[in-house]
């Protein structure tokens, strides 16, 4: 580990308090000109760091910068997960695919400041803009059928809105399948990728990409998604996005431990949007409408269609707006 790293494990430790350059020093086991060269990097890295004499140095509280060490801070499981954080990338879910692929093991987590290409679910495109977002991919090795990959989208939807709830004391709602509402805007989508290994019919590995739009990116939302995305809070909040992180990575994993007994539906149930409302079925065939009813223990949407039928709609290919 470097001295730049190790530093900012310590700042991250000591966030708000001053700490001398002779005891940061010792703790690092390094000169205090070295501190001093690591302080300035950190500084280059976009951290606010007063230095003063006789007190020495302070990572203020206002930073809002992810960070492994920043991560770590918040995870239950400890040091448990690997992470790698990356400035810009194109896409964490690919970063993580490869690093799947060389075997890498369940609970190694990939997260970026911005993607260049994000992944949206059916084919589409997810605007990552830099330092404004949280862009994550977790991985897993589950052990369930394929048919049960839905289990994980829709468990980590509801990790997603839980957490932004607590952070952010605004309330969510879930749009069947994998996106986060608040307020009328769209504040986080979801895309899992898996590889499954035909030969023993099970996952190889499954990519859980979670992209989130934490305040308005510089300038505003591009054209085109001005009508539909938003942001979950308005000003920036101290150690958001990594607290934010964490959280998810915590709480998924609780839900994840006991996926199959679908208790945590309930809680998806609960902010599904457009219950009793109309709503339109859009799929390559074409679009129906139909009234939402709820979402079964499969996860399939339950919906009523105009002549009274009743039908269970399963995730694939299809997506619904309001009517
Ligand atoms: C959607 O809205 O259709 C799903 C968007 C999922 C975006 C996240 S951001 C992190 C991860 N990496 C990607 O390329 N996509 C997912």
């Amino acid at each position: 580990m470097t001295v730049k790293e190790k530093l900012k494990g310590l700042f991250e430790k000591n966030r708000g308090r001053y700490l001398s350059g002779e005891e940061i020093a010792a703790d690092l086991g390094c000169t205090r000109g070295a501190v001093w060269k690591a302080v300035r990097s950190l500084e280059d890295e976009g951290y606010r760091i007063d230095a003063v004499t006789n007190k020495g140095y302070c990572m203020l509280s206002e930073n809002d910068i992810i960070s492994e060490e920043g991560i770590k801070k918040y995870l239950s499981s400890g040091d448990k997960n690997k992470i790698v954080v990356l400035k810009q990338t194109d896409s964490t879910n690919l970063r993580l695919k490869e690093i799947a692929a060389e075997g890498a093991t369940e609970g190694t987590l990939v997260v970026a400041g911005e993607q260049t290409a994000g992944r949206g679910r059916l084919g589409r495109t997810f605007a990552s803009p830099p330092d404004s977002g949280v862009y994550m991919s977790l991985l897993l090795r589950p052990e369930m059928g394929a048919s049960d990959a839905i289990r994980i989208t829709t468990a980590a939807a509801v990790a997603v809105a839980e957490v932004a709830e607590q952070l952010t004391g605004r309330k969510t709602g879930i749009k069947w399948v994998n996106d986060i509402y608040c307020e009328g805007r769209k504040v986080c989508g979801i895309l899992t990728e898996a590889s499954f290994n035909v030969e023993f019919g099970g996952f190889d590995y499954a990519v859980l990409g979670i992209g989130i739009n934490v305040y308005e990116p510089e300038g505003g939302f591009p054209d085109e998604l001005k009508s539909v995305a938003g942001a979950l809070l308005p000003e920036r909040v101290p150690d958001l996005r990594n607290r934010m992180i964490a959280g998810i990575v915590n709480r998924f994993t609780e839900l994840y431990r006991n996926i199959g007994d679908s208790t945590y539906l309930d809680a998806y149930e609960k902010r599904l949007m457009w219950k009793g409302e109309k709503i339109n079925i859009i799929s390559p065939k074409g679009t129906s409408a139909a009234v939402l009813k709820g979402i079964d223990h499969e996860c399939g949407l339950v919906v009523e269609y105009p002549d009274g039928t009743e039908g269970v709609i399963s995730s694939g290919e299809i997506s619904i707006r309001k009517n």
